[in-house]
């Protein structure tokens, strides 16, 4: 009995990790999409109370190079504190990566 049980609980314990490397979407919708929004428009009550840029602007397109997206998203913003860091152990080189093509798809 004691071994089954043990069984179930590492099954458990392997399902309830994080989602799988590489699911961008997912990774976004986790930790970005409550300010950003599903589609990059910031059009949900946190992205409207702090003024959150809508991402599928042309002009933001232009004006927000990948390393300036890779840069805010690493070290955070100075101006407003909502928009915290996500260093290496929360996102990791491939997933930034992944974050910059996933908000280039939201243009247009
Ligand atoms: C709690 C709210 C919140 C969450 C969660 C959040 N952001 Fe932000 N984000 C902001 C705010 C507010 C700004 C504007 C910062 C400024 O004006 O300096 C911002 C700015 C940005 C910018 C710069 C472009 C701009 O319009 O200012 C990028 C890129 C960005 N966020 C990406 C992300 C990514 C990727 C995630 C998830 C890993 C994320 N954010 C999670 C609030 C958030």
């Amino acid at each position: 009995m004691k071994i089954i049980r043990i069984a179930v609980l590492t099954c458990f314990a392997a399902s309830a990790s994080a989602w799988a490397e590489d699911d961008i979407p997912a990774l976004w919708k986790a930790k970005c999409e409550s300010c950003h929004g599903a589609d990059g428009k910031a059009q949900t009550k946190q992205g409207k109370k702090h003024k959150v840029d809508d991402m599928t602007n042309e002009k933001w397109q232009a004006n927000w190079t990948d390393d300036k997206i890779k840069k805010i998203i690493r070290e955070g913003s100075k101006d407003k504190k909502e928009m915290k860091a996500f260093p290496a152990d929360k996102v990791s080189d491939s997933e930034l990566d992944g974050l910059v093509k996933h908000i280039r798809s939201f243009k247009g």
